[in-house]
């Protein structure tokens, strides 16, 4: 566990000269404003919602190399994987059922704007935003990489819970985060 712990904590530190491979994969979406206006909502506790989708989407993408997957579209299915526009925090009644819910909605944007960037999105990346969160939807994924993508998205939740579940474990975290960059 020691290794995905510490590919967990690069997340944090990626940076687009050292992990220009993972840029040039991501980079038609990520740095659009729809995808940067993220950085503002909540995910886990003081885990922003970009963050969680960046730590997703990169350790898909390592897995995914390292298993001779299609790793350039899984690293851009994963980044798209929870893209909605609104805090899940917030007791808006629209909000309940969030879990069932926001895989269709990230789905919807992801075309929208795929479409408005002129960039192909995949049946493959399709699936994996779509049915990432399996089995609480009750249809399976359909594809290696959108297996590999729910079962790290469910690994990086677990993660960032624990990682809030206490302000010393928090603290200490993001402390060595720090120390490493
Ligand atoms: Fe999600
Ligand atoms: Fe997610």
């Amino acid at each position: 566990m020691g290794r995905f712990h510490d590919l967990y904590k690069k997340t944090y530190n990626l940076s687009e000269e050292k992990d220009r491979e993972y840029f040039d994969c991501v980079k038609d979406y990520y740095y659009t404003d729809e995808f940067q206006s993220l950085k503002s909502h909540i995910q886990h506790g003081s885990v922003s919602l970009i963050q969680h989708i960046k730590s997703v989407s990169y350790i898909s993408y390592r897995l995914s190399k390292r298993l001779g997957f299609d790793f350039y579209r899984t690293a851009r299915g994963a980044l798209l994987h929870d893209l909605f526009y609104y805090d899940w925090h917030d007791p808006d009644p629209s909000h309940r059922l969030h879990g069932y819910y926001h895989p269709g909605f990230a789905l919807k944007n992801a075309r929208e704007l795929s479409r408005k960037n002129n960039l192909e999105l995949t049946e493959l990346e399709e699936n994996i935003i779509y049915r990432h969160m399996f089995p609480l939807t009750v249809i399976p994924p359909k594809y290696k990489e959108a297996i590999l993508v729910c079962l790290v998205d469910k690994y990086v939740a677990t993660k960032e819970i624990i990682i809030c579940s206490s302000g010393k474990r928090s603290t200490k975290f993001f402390s060595e985060v720090e120390g490493e960059k």
